[in-house]
């Protein structure tokens, strides 16, 4: 049979450019598909970034048909891990100081709705039968609502035309624009309905992708669960309630060459499942780097996040009091709101023996947090997967995590029972609020003092496959359903 043709279309990717899991995602997705034989092939926008970062870029094609856009042009990159990347060069766009999709001071683009407007056309060009390409592809994935338009303008285009997945990795961020938008970017103005891109009176580039898409995924089977619901519908549970056949839960993976203790060069002290030692060289090493007290025994609390509401993070202050008394070290690495930034550096100040707070984003540090720390916190009011709970467990610190989304399909609780069987991984609390996570918390503590069962959990934790196989198996499967080949 003939390899399998994909265009992966997403707005971020890792290590190029990357604002969370998403980026995490599509570098290590089109790869692992690869290895199984799928020809992929991933298209991003050239943002300053990627043009900055991929010298050796050639050109392929003008592109015509993209609306009111001009000249666009096509590059192509292949990357280290041998994956094809197209980018789209229109400097107008996309090359520009600050971030993918805010400037410095923190604003969207004003021009949001045409940057990632672009994408998904460019998307719907390279999968339609009008393609300058000689390269066809079989499916067309696209990824959160950045590149959400690209199904709609698949099925307003001359056929034939491939399957279409829109996956789905945060339904918080909806890409919603006004109505003017929709003929202005190229869609007829009969798609502007309840059967369409229309949500609330406004054009919303998610509730395209999820009305015109063949098929939806997310990212793991409880979040496909909860977003059929309120309140983590964000309004479009009817929707996917009415499509739950189409609706697909497949968890993420992570990277195990990125994310692996035993080799990761970020780490001063590497370790592994069979010889932990090196983790207490690694919690000394991080103590001493951020000005803690340098002390085996008092447990260490890790957070890596985005500081925004869905992470749950601004239950912490008010319990901090209570448990630097334990006493605790806590370490949080992380940006977003400007409320959480300084309630976190004020509790920095008040006690720099024991807590540590680093704002910005910092991969290396980001490694030795994953393994300096006894124990991963990650009270996520909701959370589609997430990657930071797994890379704890990988790393031999087990998190706590609230029963959401991906967390409560990838953390086993260290019940009495789940200890004696062997299956416990960490600490699940439900309820995210303040009063449980310290009960959690509390609850984890005290299994760290008990050497031997904290290394059992520890060791469980370390050997479960969170590899990309298992989760590029589920997604094979999946398009060949799609194209009726199983
Ligand atoms: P989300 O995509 O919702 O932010 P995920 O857990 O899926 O959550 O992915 C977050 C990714 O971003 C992880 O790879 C995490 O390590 C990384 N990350 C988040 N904040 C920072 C930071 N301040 N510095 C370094 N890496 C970070
Ligand atoms: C989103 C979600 C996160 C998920 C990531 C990758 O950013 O918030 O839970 O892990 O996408 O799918």
């Amino acid at each position: 049979m003939l390899p399998l043709k994909l265009l992966f279309v997403t707005p971020e990717i890792t290590p190029i450019i990357k604002t969370g899991g998403l980026a995490d995602v599509s570098a290590a997705l089109p790869t692992a598909l690869q290895e199984r034989g799928v020809d992929v092939r991933v298209l991003i926008p050239g943002y300053t970034h990627v043009m900055e970062a991929l010298p050796h870029k050639r050109h392929v094609t003008e592109l015509m048909n993209t609306g009111a856009h001009g000249e666009v042009h096509l590059l192509e990159a292949t990357l280290p891990d041998g994956v094809t990347l197209l980018i789209i060069d229109h400097p107008q766009s996309y090359e520009r100081d600050g971030g993918p999709y805010i400037d410095h001071n923190g604003h969207d683009w004003v021009d949001n709705a045409q940057r990632f407007g672009l994408l998904s056309k460019v998307g719907a060009i390279l999968g339609g039968s009008l393609s300058p390409l000689d390269w066809h592809p079989d499916i067309v994935q696209c990824n959160d609502w950045q590149s959400a338009l690209t199904p709609a303008y698949l099925h307003f285009s001359p056929g034939p035309n491939p399957a279409t997945v829109m996956t789905i990795h945060n339904m918080a961020f909806q890409g919603v624009f006004p109505p003017v938008l929709t003929t202005q970017l190229g869609l007829p103005a009969s798609s502007f309905g309840v059967n369409g891109v229309e949500y609330h009176g406004q054009l919303s580039f998610l509730k395209a992708g999820l009305y015109y898409a063949n098929h939806i995924t997310t990212v793991s089977p409880t979040y496909a669960e909860e977003i059929q619901q309120e309140p983590l519908g964000f309004g479009m549970q009817g929707l996917l309630a009415e499509r739950y056949l189409d609706l697909t839960g497949i968890i993420n993976g992570i990277d195990k060459h990125e994310w692996n203790p035993a080799s990761d060069p970020h780490l001063p002290h590497p370790y592994s499942a069979d010889d932990l030692s090196g983790k207490a060289a690694n919690k000394a090493a991080l103590q001493h780097k951020l000005g803690l007290e340098v002390n085996p025994d008092i447990p260490l609390l890790g957070i890596i996040s985005r500081l925004t509401h869905q992470k749950g993070l601004d239950l912490l202050p008010s319990i901090a009091p209570a448990l630097l008394a334990m006493p605790v070290q806590i370490v949080i690495l992380g940006s977003g709101s400007s409320e959480l930034e300084t309630a976190f550096i004020l509790l920095a100040q008040k006690s720099p023996n024991q807590v540590a707070a680093v704002i910005g984003f910092n991969e290396g540090l980001s490694h030795q947090i994953e393994a300096g720390a006894d124990i991963f916190l990650m009270p996520s009011r909701f959370e589609p997967c997430g990657l930071n709970q797994m890379y704890s467990q990988c790393y031999g610190t087990p998190p706590i995590v609230h029963a959401t989304g991906g967390l409560a399909d990838t953390v086993v609780d260290a019940t009495p029972e789940n200890i004696a069987n062997g299956s416990a991984t960490g600490f699940v609390f439900k309820h995210a609020t303040a009063h449980r996570l310290q009960e959690c918390i509390e609850r984890a503590i005290s299994a760290w003092h008990d050497k031997e069962i904290w290394q059992k959990i520890q060791q469980n934790g370390m050997r479960r496959d969170f590899s990309w196989n298992r989760s590029a198996a589920e997604y094979m499967a999946l398009y060949e359903n799609l194209l009726g080949r199983d």
